[in-house]
């Protein structure tokens, strides 16, 4: 028995990183999973991963889920898929980063597009089909960044939109509650994903600032983040809405 067993799950972002991991331990668990991106050949490769490791998983992509169209096409055809829905996982995200005041206006509206867009887009057009199914769950990827700040690198967008992702959250549980939808968020710190291993390359300088801040110096790895997730999504949790998991090391603890 899977926690997960029957449920539908919509994964946005899982063409790598958390995304990927996250369609593999949802899988595990029983979900059938539709996992979007707009990488269509990361997101395949997903898709033959979790059916290889024996899961059930469709692709829809490439699908830019800043425009709000393409969201809508989206939830529509992850319904299809599997007749329906129980869980969306709201991990895709683009950010951009910058010190102020070069920080440009394209760059924060770009970051908040990629940041606070995409959750609400893809939590909006969900909500009637969870509504119809009796209830549901959405679980939003935040950041330790929307609780406090950050200077490696500096982040003004990135804070501003993960505040107003968990924010958002307390207000769809709000909102959902009567309909028996649960909202909750997960606030990582530092993840190391293929990707950001690469980008950070050999520079441990760098390594070291990211993780100073957090009280066990180090990364967490995907699987410390997306095991919560699978828990919150289940319904052995219930009894949890509105509310913000920090999932970070301690960073936000001093
Ligand atoms: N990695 C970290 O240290 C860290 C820390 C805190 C929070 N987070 C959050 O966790 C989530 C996953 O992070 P990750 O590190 O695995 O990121 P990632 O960049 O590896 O994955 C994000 C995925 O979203 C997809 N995506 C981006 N823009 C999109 C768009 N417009 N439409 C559709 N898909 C799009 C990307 O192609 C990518 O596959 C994100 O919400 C991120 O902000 C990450």
């Amino acid at each position: 028995m899977g926690m997960l067993d029957g449920k539908v799950v919509l994964i946005t972002g899982s063409a790598g990183g958390m995304g990927r991991v996250a369609a593999l331990i949802f899988a595990r668990e029983g979900a059938k999973i539709v996992g979007s991106d707009v990488k269509t050949d990361l997101n395949d490769e997903t898709v033959g991963l979790v059916r290889d490791a024996g899961g059930e998983m469709t692709g829809i992509a490439p699908i830019d889920l800043t425009d709000p169209e393409q969201a809508r096409q989206l939830v529509e055809g992850a319904v299809d898929a599997y007749g329906g829905l129980d869980v969306v996982y709201n991990n895709a995200a683009m950010q951009r980063f910058g010190p102020m005041p070069d920080f440009s206006v394209e760059d924060w509206r770009a970051t908040e597009a990629g940041e606070l867009d995409i959750p609400f887009f893809v939590s909006k057009f969900a909500w009637p089909h969870l509504v119809r199914r009796g209830g549901g769950v959405i679980i939003n990827v935040a950041s330790e960044a929307g609780m406090i700040a950050g200077s490696n690198p500096p982040m003004v967008a990135h804070t501003a939109a993960n505040a107003g992702v968990i924010g958002m959250t307390r207000q769809l549980a709000l909102e959902g509650a009567p309909d028996g939808i649960r909202a909750v968020a997960i606030s990582p710190g530092p993840v190391l994903t293929p990707a950001s291993d690469r980008d950070l390359g050999d520079n441990q300088a760098l390594r070291d600032a990211v993780t100073s801040k957090t009280l066990l110096k180090r990364f967490a790895r995907p699987e410390e983040i997306v095991e919560l997730a699978a828990f919150l999504a289940s319904d052995r949790a219930s009894y949890i809405t509105g509310a913000n998991y920090p999932v970070d090391g301690g960073a936000s603890a001093w």
